[in-house]
Formats: structure tokens, C-alpha cells, sequence
């Protein structure tokens, strides 16, 4: 008996640099608020980012590429997670960095197909006979079983369990058979629950928690939803997120059928073996054939390689061939490198280090450096976010160090170190003091660079 609940194999975007911004926040029309959902300023470059989103939403970008180019600290690594912001959770956005590629273990393309095959995405919709409704009874009937109680005693097992679901309609009791207790435990199912059971399979889903349950001090985080409309008994549609890497790696062994719900069965069960290039033309059949059928839909999402200078030719050779595959994500690159040499070649020059028969396909954004007034607001934002609380003119002095550092992120990582000496200080809030201070302790690049320079002489060559 197979649960078909999907493991999902998505990689967790670090973003807790990132975590006062939730959006892009564009208006309806698709301008640009100057200060919304966490971001401030950028204005192009987000209302840029926005149509980009609508195209992906509308699927007219699949297999093309964006390129984020701006200095440092700009805001292009935001800018990305914005748009997966935007885009929500059902379209799969798999970010990495570029260097990621260079492992000892697994080849450079193959680290690049399997973050390809991450970011695309397979809805599919099945429709499957079910029990659903609100848990209203759960008892396990147990039997005496001679034979598993061992040392001469009789143990008791599980014989079956009586289950009462309750819609909206009416209630329904059920005999179930004891591996579905099993399934049953594993979701953690109690009365209240709501649940569906799939009649063929015997896999249970639990949906949350009945909203008749929900009480105004609710100390649990748990969803609460409606009693279910309809028979216990009916046919219900259910549809499945998955990514071509879930598959790859679901079916990365010799068993199993090759239809697409035995194959989207073997997600429950975790285990690493080799991905073979086999195995995925082998895959990429099977989901042709069910595009093609209509049983499954195709969702491009984004793959976002951070600091793409880090890549190599051989890299950007392999990228070029795969945009161009019909299963291909969109690309967002990012860099703040501006000419330098290629990787991997002796001294082929180019913009980004991006080869130019990949520059050519690639659109291209740009982010600005910030004004004192943006650095000011986003510094404001960030001090909330880390719940730092800050003198207006401590505030003031930090907008004016982000013109001097080398990037905004220096002083948005000031904050922290001078709410420490604030605190030994016994102040309620930063001062211009601690903010002094703090720069003292922590040299930005600029100033490091600077210190080096006079003091050349006390450093080994
Ligand atoms: N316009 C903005 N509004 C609010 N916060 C911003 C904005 N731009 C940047 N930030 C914040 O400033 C910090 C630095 O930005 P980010 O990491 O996106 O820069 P980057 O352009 O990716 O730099 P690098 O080239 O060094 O990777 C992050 O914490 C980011 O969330
Ligand atoms: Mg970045």
C-alpha cells in the first residue's frame, strides 16, 4: 500500500538576509510603489522584474534567460527571491550559486541538469475515488494474536479500525483494514481531523484541522478548514505538484513501473542511488507522453544561479544547448562583475564573463547604486526586521557611512554589532555613539583596502 504524499526534493533558499522582502511590490497596472513589500527604490529594475513575472506566469518565457547585473549590494540576489516571492509555491524556483558546480564527486554539467531539472515543474491532476470528511470516530479493534506475542504470552494487534468521517451531507462509518491505521498514526489523524482516504490505495491525507474545532486562543499552528461539501464517498480531483528532479530521483532505481502514478508513487520512498542520463530520457518520455495526453501540465519555473561569473566555459556551453531543450526552465543569472575574463579560457575578456553567444540571448536588468535617502529607508526596514531599535540620528549617521562603504550591505550589518554595545551601554536604543563605535571594531572593504595600502609593509608578500 502506497502513500502517495510527494516528497519534495526543493532545495531552501537562504534568505534571512532577505526576509523583509515579500514582493516586488508593483501596483496592479504594473508600476513600481516606491516603498513596498520590503523594498525600496529600484524602480526599473523592479518594474522589469515585474513583467518578467507575468511572462513566466503566462508561460511565454520558458527556455529564455534573464541576466541581474548591478554592483554589489544592489539588491539583485533580493530582486530574484522577489520574483519566487511573486510567483508563489506552485512554481518551483530552485536557486544556487555558481560555484556550486565545482565538486570533486559529480561532474559540472550534471550539478547544472539536475538544478535544470529542479526548476521545472509537472501539475498533475488525477481524478481518484476517495472518503473524505471530518474524523468523527477513530478506534483500532484489537485482536489477541498468538503468534507476534513472543515469551508465551499473547499480544494484541490490530484487527481493523473503525473510522467515522462526517461531511456537510451526512456520516459514514468505515471498516478499515490495519495498514491504513498505520497511515492513519503516521499523519497524526485524530477527531476533528479533516482527512481523505483514497479507495484504491489506501493512502491518507490529512487537509487540517475542522474550523468547528478552531477556538479563539488557538495555541497551535495548525490549518483549519471547512467541514467538506458532498458525499463521504465521491470522486475528487487531485492534483500534485512535482519537479522533474522529485521524479529523477524517486525512480533513480530499477523497480517500478514507467506510468506516471507508479512513478509518482516512489516519492514516499527516500533513498539516494545514481541518476543516470538513461534514466532521465527514460523520464522525459514518460512526461511527453503524459503532456501530450493532457494528464499533466507543464509549469517552467526559475533557476537562479547567483554570481554566474563564477561558471566556467564548459558551462556556458552546456547552458546555451540547454535553454534551448523544450523542457527548459527560465534562467535568472546574477553577477556584479563587469568586464572580466572567462573562466576556463587564458584570457577571453567579455562583459560579466559571460560568453557573448550567451549574452546575446539573455535580457538584461540593471540595479543602481542607492541614494542616501534609499539607504536611509532600507536601513529603516532592515532595523525593524532585526528588531534593533535606532536614534533617528544614528540612523542618519548609517545612511551616511552606506555612501561611503563599498555596499549597502556593510551598514545593514553594522546594525546588529551596535545594538550589542548599545545594550552594554545599557541604552534603550542605538546611538550615533555605538554606531562610531561599531565602525571602529568592523572595517568595510573600502577601509580595509585603505589600511592595507598604508601599512603595506608590516604584511608577508
Ligand atoms: N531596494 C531594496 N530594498 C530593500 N532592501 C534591499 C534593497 N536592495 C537590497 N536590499 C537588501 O540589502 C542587502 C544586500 O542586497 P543583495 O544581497 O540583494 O545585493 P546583491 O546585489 O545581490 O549584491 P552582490 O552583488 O554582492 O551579491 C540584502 O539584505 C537585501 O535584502
Ligand atoms: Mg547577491
Amino acid at each position: 500500500m502506497k502513500i502517495q504524499e510527494v516528497r519534495s526534493t526543493a532545495k531552501e533558499a537562504r534568505i534571512a538576509t532577505h526576509s523583509h522582502i515579500r514582493g516586488l511590490g508593483l501596483r496592479d497596472d504594473g508600476t513600481c510603489e516606491p516603498v513596498a513589500a520590503g523594498f525600496v527604490g529600484q524602480e526599473l529594475a523592479r518594474e522589469g522584474a515585474g513583467i518578467v513575472v507575468d511572462l513566466i506566469r503566462s508561460k511565454k518565457m520558458a527556455g529564455r534567460a534573464l541576466l541581474l547585473a548591478g554592483p554589489p549590494g544592489s539588491g539583485k540576489t533580493a530582486i530574484a527571491l522577489a520574483i519566487a516571492q511573486e510567483l508563489g509555491p506552485k512554481v518551483p524556483f530552485c536557486p544556487m550559486v555558481g560555484s556550486e558546480v565545482y565538486s570533486s564527486e559529480i561532474k559540472k554539467t550534471e550539478v547544472l541538469m539536475e538544478n535544470f531539472r529542479r526548476a521545472i515543474g509537472l501539475r498533475i491532476k488525477e481524478i481518484k475515488e476517495v472518503y473524505e470528511g471530518e474524523v468523527t470516530e477513530l478506534t483500532p479493534e484489537e485482536t489477541e494474536n498468538p503468534l507476534a506475542g513472543g515469551a508465551g504470552g499473547y499480544a494484541k494487534s490490530v484487527a481493523h479500525v473503525v473510522l467515522g468521517l462526517k461531511t456537510v451531507k451526512g456520516t459514514k462509518q468505515l471498516k478499515l483494514d490495519p495498514s491504513i491505521y498505520d497511515a492513519l498514526i503516521k499523519e497524526k489523524v485524530s477527531v476533528g481531523d479533516v482527512i481523505y482516504i483514497e479507495a484504491n490505495s489506501g493512502a491518507v491525507k490529512r487537509v487540517g484541522r475542522s474550523d468547528a474545532f478552531a477556538t479563539e486562543f488557538d495555541l497551535e499552528a495548525d490549518e483549519y478548514v471547512p467541514l467538506p461539501k458532498g458525499d463521504v464517498h465521491k470522486k475528487k480531483e487531485i492534483i500534485q505538484d512535482v519537479t522533474l528532479h522529485d521524479l529523477d530521483v524517486a525512480n533513480a532505481r530499477p523497480q517500478g513501473g514507467q506510468d506516471i502514478l507508479s512513478m509518482v508513487n516512489q516519492l514516499s520512498k527516500p533513498k539516494k542511488t545514481e541518476i543516470t542520463d538513461k534514466l532521465r530520457k527514460e523520464i522525459n518520455k514518460v512526461v511527453n507522453k503524459y503532456l501530450e495526453q493532457g494528464v499533466a501540465e507543464l509549469v517552467p519555473g526559475v533557476l537562479f544561479v547567483d554570481e554566474v561569473h563564477m561558471l566556467d566555459i564548459e558551462c556556458f556551453t552546456y547552458l546555451n544547448r540547454a535553454l534551448e531543450s523544450t523542457l527548459s526552465p527560465i534562467v535568472i543569472f546574477a553577477t556584479n562583475r563587469g568586464m572580466c575574463t572567462i573562466r576556463g579560457t587564458e584570457d577571453v575578456v567579455a562583459p560579466h564573463g559571460i560568453p557573448l553567444d550567451l549574452l546575446d540571448r539573455l535580457m538584461i536588468i540593471r540595479t543602481q547604486p542607492y541614494t542616501r535617502d534609499e539607504t536611509r529607508a532600507i536601513l529603516a526596514i532592515r532595523a525593524k526586521t532585526e528588531g534593533v531599535p535606532l536614534d533617528d540620528e544614528a540612523l542618519a549617521k548609517l545612511a551616511d557611512l552606506g555612501g561611503e562603504a563599498t555596499s549597502l550591505r556593510y551598514v545593514v550589518q553594522l546594525l546588529q554589532p551596535a545594538a550589542v554595545l548599545a545594550r552594554v551601554a545599557a541604552r534603550e536604543s542605538v546611538s550615533v555613539d555605538d554606531v562610531e563605535d561599531a565602525r571602529e571594531l568592523f572595517l568595510d572593504a573600502k577601509a580595509s583596502a585603505r589600511m592595507l595600502a598604508e601599512h603595506e609593509a608590516r604584511y608577508i608578500h
